[in-house]
């Protein structure tokens, strides 16, 4: 732990600011970038097209980080499942069924992600030093829950089933996707990422008895082969929705800082959660869609006002949704850039 780099240094800026997904659909330049490929997988694979939607927020807002244009669906695909994204539906996988016994272990998922190497070592050489990089990847559970499920739900119920009748299988999936993340995120940080997010974006589809297992061993063996393999970038864990769960997690995964949705109350956050371990979050990022809301400033400076004591990064609770309005983005970096 002690040989891990601080996430931002303090002289970076006061309360550094990124929001999550700010690369994206809010911005209408990102579909001019979008359209120049038919599919979302090549495009996430085409270092200019990565590159320039990766730079593409920082060019309208005045922000500490950027994340590198990417999915965390790309694990699923170069295990080579077949992995389609289509348009107003979202991810769509072939779904997994335990008894499936090539839990495809020998996948050349170094080769595959190749691109992304190059993309970041581009965006390391062009990005501001100020600027930091971060790479990211799925967690176990979140990649199995698409894997298995093949594609969102509401409740993840084939997951789940797998997850009580077909445990060892299960626990084993969970294992192989364990390296496959450690690689890529070793890949990420060797090519110049400063920061590594992991995104549990399913972690409360976790039955609570499972959490540790399912949840928090994963991601903190994740860390300590990553620190065995002398990679000393700051990770971000983001349990999204864990409620109560987020105190152990923030203890036992060796994060070190925890992404907060936008339903945690943070007076209860900094009486609860690891006071060593920096918290990021956690704005609604719905509130930044109206044209004109009374509530915006309010809301950011009460957080401000709540964690100006902590170790803080501002950021929304979970991405920018598409009909989020940039005057709005900007009206929040502003509050945040000028806070006392
Ligand atoms: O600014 C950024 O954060 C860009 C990089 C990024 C994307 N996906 C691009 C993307 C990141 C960090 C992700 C992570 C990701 N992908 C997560 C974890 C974060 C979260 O939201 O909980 C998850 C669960 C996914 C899986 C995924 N990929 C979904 C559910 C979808 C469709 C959702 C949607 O909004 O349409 C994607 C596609 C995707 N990934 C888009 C983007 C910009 C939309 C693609 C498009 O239509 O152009």
């Amino acid at each position: 732990m002690n040989n891990v780099i601080p996430i931002f240094p303090k002289s970076n800026s006061k309360i550094p600011i990124w929001f999550l997904r700010q690369a994206g659909r809010h911005i209408p330049e990102y579909f001019e970038l979008r359209n120049q490929t038919d599919n979302f997988i090549n495009f996430c694979l085409n270092s200019e097209l990565v590159v320039k939607s990766t730079k593409l927020p920082l060019k309208y807002y005045d922000l500490d980080a950027a994340i590198v244009f990417s999915d965390i669906l790309m694990i699923p695909w170069a295990m080579n499942r077949n992995v389609n994204f289509i348009k107003g539906f979202g991810p769509s996988l072939e779904p997994m069924i335990p008894s499936e016994t090539k839990i495809i272990k020998n996948t050349d998922l170094i080769k595959k992600l190749e691109p992304l190497s190059k993309s970041i070592s581009i965006l390391k050489n062009e990005l501001p030093k100020e600027k930091k990089l971060i790479g990211f990847a799925g967690a176990p559970w979140t990649l199995a829950c698409y894997m298995i499920e093949g594609q969102g739900s509401k409740d993840f119920i084939n997951t789940r089933k797998a997850l009580w009748n077909s445990n060892k299988w299960f626990m084993e999936l969970l294992e192989t996707l364990s390296v496959n993340i450690v690689n890529k995120l070793e890949l990420q940080a060797r090519a110049g990422a400063d920061i590594l997010m992991i995104f549990d974006s399913w972690s409360h589809m976790i039955p609570n008895n499972f959490f540790q297992e399912c949840c928090i061993k994963p991601t903190a063996k994740i860390i300590n082969m990553l620190r065995e393999r002398n990679i000393y970038k700051p990770i971000i864990g983001f349990p999204f929705k864990a409620g109560s769960s987020l105190i152990d997690y923030s203890y036992e995964s060796n994060v070190d800082c925890i992404a907060l949705d936008w339903t945690v109350n943070l007076n209860w956050a900094i009486r609860n959660i690891n006071p060593s371990v920096t918290i990021q979050g956690n704005l609604d990022p719905v509130s930044l869609v109206p044209e004109k809301s009374n509530y915006l400033e309010k809301n950011v400076l009460s957080i401000l006002d709540i964690m100006k004591d902590n170790k803080f990064i501002f950021n929304v609770g979970h991405g920018l949704t598409p009909d989020c309005k940039i005057q709005n983005v900007r009206k929040v970096i502003d509050i945040v850039k000028n806070y006392k």
